[in-house]
């Protein structure tokens, strides 16, 4: 298969089209048996409950070229129970586990020419997605629900890739406790988007949100879940209700325990211990391990000690070997990596 013309190694994270996605329809209780389509329009009703109430949560995750050559995308079934628990938030019907993880490789199969190759720094993003897409006037829940994933090679997230970025500690607030903050709900993101803009005039990369109620709590940011270490080489993770169930952080807890040896604590993070952390990062699948050099905070700077040049010694070691699982250079834990070609 011969790959597309793409100077992958200076590719942003963006959309870029490619040339096949899967559909299914849900119609009288059931999902049909879905397919590929070259088709990247969507015809519906002008009512439909995504375009209404904003009825729709996605999922994230990436196909990579490992060292041998093979195609692979990591823990794909996370990702599918993960929209199992948005859908069913959401008053949506659930797309199986099993259909997820086929439709994904048919995917991943159909556009193998637009997987970046092995060493370029990019990778596969692949966007599965639902919605309801019947008209509702009243508030309810849609009785027709589309499936979706299309994929788009990506560079970094965040331009400079593994350079420290800075972050502001946000006065909005994403996610209500009770709410909706740990599925994927596409109106979790709507709401972020002022904030994010905000943020981005003012020049900073993201912004770092605090616990609703108190907020004194450090939360997490528009798109990753936080990862701090301490000045003795702890890895602390914040734990709340409201924050999205990050699989790059789940997968790192068990990287620095089991491969790197090293404590982690997965507790409430307060703010005000944030300026003794020796290391900060934001993980996820567009972030990976993005560093963070610096938080502000209303006049005030928390400058880590790792610095503005270059991630920190302990993050390094945990992006080194999550991605060198991901890509086939050191050996998985049994099930995370699925080979597709
Ligand atoms: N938090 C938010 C708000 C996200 O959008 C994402 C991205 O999916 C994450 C965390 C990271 O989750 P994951 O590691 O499963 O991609
Ligand atoms: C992801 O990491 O997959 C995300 O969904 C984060 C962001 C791009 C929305």
């Amino acid at each position: 298969m011969e790959k597309k013309n793409i100077d992958w190694s200076n590719i942003g994270f963006g959309y870029m089209h490619t040339d096949k996605r899967y559909v299914s329809n849900y119609k009288d209780g059931k999902w049909d048996e879905g397919c590929l389509t070259e088709d990247d329009k969507i015809v519906m009703s002008e009512c439909a409950g995504v375009l209404q109430y904003a009825q729709t949560c996605f999922e994230g995750l990436k196909a990579y070229t490992t060292e041998d050559g093979h195609i692979v995308v990591f823990r794909p079934e996370l990702n599918a129970q993960r929209m199992v628990d948005s859908a069913k938030r959401l008053e949506m019907p659930v797309f199986p586990v099993e259909r997820f993880v086929d439709a994904i490789c048919e995917v991943v199969k159909a556009n193998a020419a637009y997987v970046p190759p092995f060493g370029t720094g990019a990778s596969l993003y692949i966007r599965p997605y639902m919605f309801g897409s019947s008209p509702v006037i009243g508030v309810k829940p849609a009785e027709e629900y589309q499936f979706r994933a299309f994929c788009t090679p990506v560079g970094p997230y965040f331009k400079g890739g593994a350079k420290p970025i800075t972050i502001k500690v946000s006065d909005f607030d994403r996610a209500a406790p009770n709410g909706t903050g740990h599925v994927k709900a596409g109106l979790n993101y709507a709401m972020s988007l002022h904030a994010i803009v905000t943020a981005h005039e003012e020049g900073f990369d993201e912004n770092m949100y605090l616990d609703p109620a108190t907020r004194t709590k450090v939360e997490e940011t528009g798109g990753a879940n936080f990862i701090f270490v301490t000045k003795d080489n702890k890895v602390i993770t914040p734990k709340s209700d409201s924050i999205l169930p990050s699989i790059t952080r789940r997968s790192l807890i068990y990287v620095a325990k089991e491969y790197l040896g090293l404590e982690v604590e997965e507790r409430e993070v307060l703010l005000e211990e944030v300026k003794d952390f020796a290391e900060c990062g934001l993980c996820g699948t567009a972030a990976v391990i993005s560093p963070v050099g610096k938080i502000y905070n209303h006049g005030k700077e928390i400058c880590f000690p790792s610095g503005m040049e270059k991630m920190g010694p302990v993050i390094q070691k945990l992006y080194d070997t999550l991605t060198g699982i991901q890509m086939g250079k050191i050996e998985a834990p049994e099930g995370w990596i699925k080979r597709i070609l």
